[in-house]
């Protein structure tokens, strides 16, 4: 199964949903891993978890979006498990509004975690990745990155993301660095059952009903995503870049 060399990999966003899933699953693959979260503590479970399991994973607390924290926890990674030559970029939020109704402040904080952040993470990054020749970067989108309803902040973050990928694909190729994008459509995570009591139904209601308009006739589930980052990832998927990669049940959510 692994043809990683034992190399690292760091996941952002890794201390639950998507994640953790990811994390989980790029152990499984022979990667060592950071998860790097607001929060080391939130990580640690899930760490523990794999070591338990006999892999190889670090927690690191930073806030993404904040440049001298995101040198310092890749400088720990290096440190502590080696140069990373994988990079997940899935931290995330949502500030959901209508436009009449969204702040400024919903506006930026949303810009802020998704597109400075996975530019601050892919920087500090990219060093090691074009030293070693080798490299994969995915960056999670989004099905809303086509245009949502109340998302306006959160869908121009996520098709600014896919612009971002096709240029790092452009940019680091020649390294032998690979960049990718999947966008997602409703997966069941804390951040969609945030949604559905933000809007007043149960989160059984709200999944009946996404699923009902989802060809493949289910929502996804955090492990439909791993499996897809696990591919890109991988020494086959060198070939694949610049890619946007919908996994959304359907050509869309
Ligand atoms: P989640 O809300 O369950 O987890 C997100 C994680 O990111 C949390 O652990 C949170 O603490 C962390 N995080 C937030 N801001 C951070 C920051 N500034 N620095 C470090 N960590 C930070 O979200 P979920 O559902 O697992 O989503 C993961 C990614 O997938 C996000 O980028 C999201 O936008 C994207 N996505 C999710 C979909 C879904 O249906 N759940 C659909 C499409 C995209």
């Amino acid at each position: 199964m692994s043809n990683t060399n034992g190399r690292t990999a760091i996941v952002t966003g890794a201390a639950r949903g998507i994640g953790a899933a990811v994390a989980r699953r790029l152990v499984e693959d022979g990667f060592s891993v950071a998860l790097l979260d607001l929060d080391e503590a939130a990580c640690q479970p899930v760490v523990d978890a794999i070591g338990s399991a006999g892999g190889r994973a670090l927690a690191v607390g930073v806030d993404i979006s904040d440049e001298a924290g995101v040198e310092a926890a890749v400088t720990q990674v290096v440190t502590e498990l080696g140069d990373p030559a994988v990079l997940v970029n899935n931290a995330g939020i949502t500030r959901d509004n209508l436009l009449f109704k969204m702040s400024a402040d919903d506006w930026e904080s949303v810009m802020k975690v998704h597109l400075r952040g996975a530019f601050l993470m892919s920087r500090a990054v990219q060093r090691y990745m074009t030293e070693q020749r080798w490299g994969r970067i995915v960056n999670l989108s989004s099905t809303s990155a086509l245009g949502n309803r109340g998302q306006a902040n959160y869908a121009a973050a996520k098709a600014g993301i896919q612009g971002f990928t096709k240029t790092l694909a452009i940019e680091l190729g020649k390294f032998g660095v690979t960049a990718n994008a999947i966008a997602p459509g409703f997966i069941e995570t804390e951040m969609t059952a945030a949604t559905a009591a933000r809007i007043g139904v149960s989160f059984e209601e709200f999944k009946a009903h996404a699923a009902a308009q989802i060809p493949v006739g289910r929502t996804g589930n955090p492990e439909d995503i791993a499996h897809t980052v696990s591919f890109l990832v991988s020494e086959g998927a060198g070939f694949v870049s610049g890619q946007v990669i919908y996994v959304a049940g359907g050509p869309r959510a």
